[in-house]
């Protein structure tokens, strides 16, 4: 969650420093997000949510897509050849998923990934896998795709990762 070593990976220097460059809305996030109605044994709840920083921009957010379809589809053969030796997809979405990453960014998870994942060679993939295997993930937690593609620099990247009511 907190990432102390700001060096970039090879060859993913500009991906890097555009994330770094989007505000630290994760961690506005974490220290109060509106998680009022997450499950009572969420350990992050209680207190925090008291206050309510609204980590998503626009009110019309909700409505807007994350990825698209096909990037949704090469992230599931990305992460089949890449990912699937230590995790099953199940991992990837569901309650427990949910408690860690619902109050994070899409920008979280895209920079947790890039920057430790796959755990036996950080920061492997090319910028699009990456992209592609987050919106797998999305895909995944109950997302409807749409007609933009996820990108390194979108606003999408902004979005919380809780997932629509219908699919947690
Ligand atoms: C060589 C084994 C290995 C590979 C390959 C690997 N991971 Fe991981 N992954 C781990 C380990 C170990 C952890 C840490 C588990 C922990 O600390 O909770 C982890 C943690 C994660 C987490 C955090 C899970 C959570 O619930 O917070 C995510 C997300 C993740 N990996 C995604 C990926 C993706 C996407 C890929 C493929 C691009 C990948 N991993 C490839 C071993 C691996």
């Amino acid at each position: 969650m907190v990432f102390p070593s700001r060096r970039a990976l090879p060859g993913l220097r500009s991906f890097i420093a555009l994330l770094l460059a989007l505000p630290v809305l994760g961690l506005a996030a974490c220290s109060g997000g509106p998680s009022a109605e997450a499950p009572a044994a969420s350990p992050t709840t209680g207190e925090d949510a008291a206050s309510s920083v609204e980590a998503t921009p626009a009110p019309d957010a909700a409505a807007t897509a994350l990825y698209a379809d096909d990037q949704a589809e090469r992230g599931r053969r990305v992460f089949q050849d890449r990912c699937s030796e230590c995790h099953y997809s199940s991992e990837m979405r569901g309650t427990q998923f949910q408690w860690v990453w619902e109050r994070q960014t899409v920008g979280d998870l895209l920079e947790h990934i890039v920057r430790t994942m796959p755990e036996d060679d950080p920061g492997s993939l090319s910028e699009a896998e990456y992209l592609e295997v987050v919106a797998y993930i999305l895909r995944l937690n109950g997302f409807e795709a749409g007609a933009q593609a996820l990108a390194g620099d979108g606003p999408a990247l902004t979005r919380l990762l809780k997932a629509p009511e219908s699919s947690r």
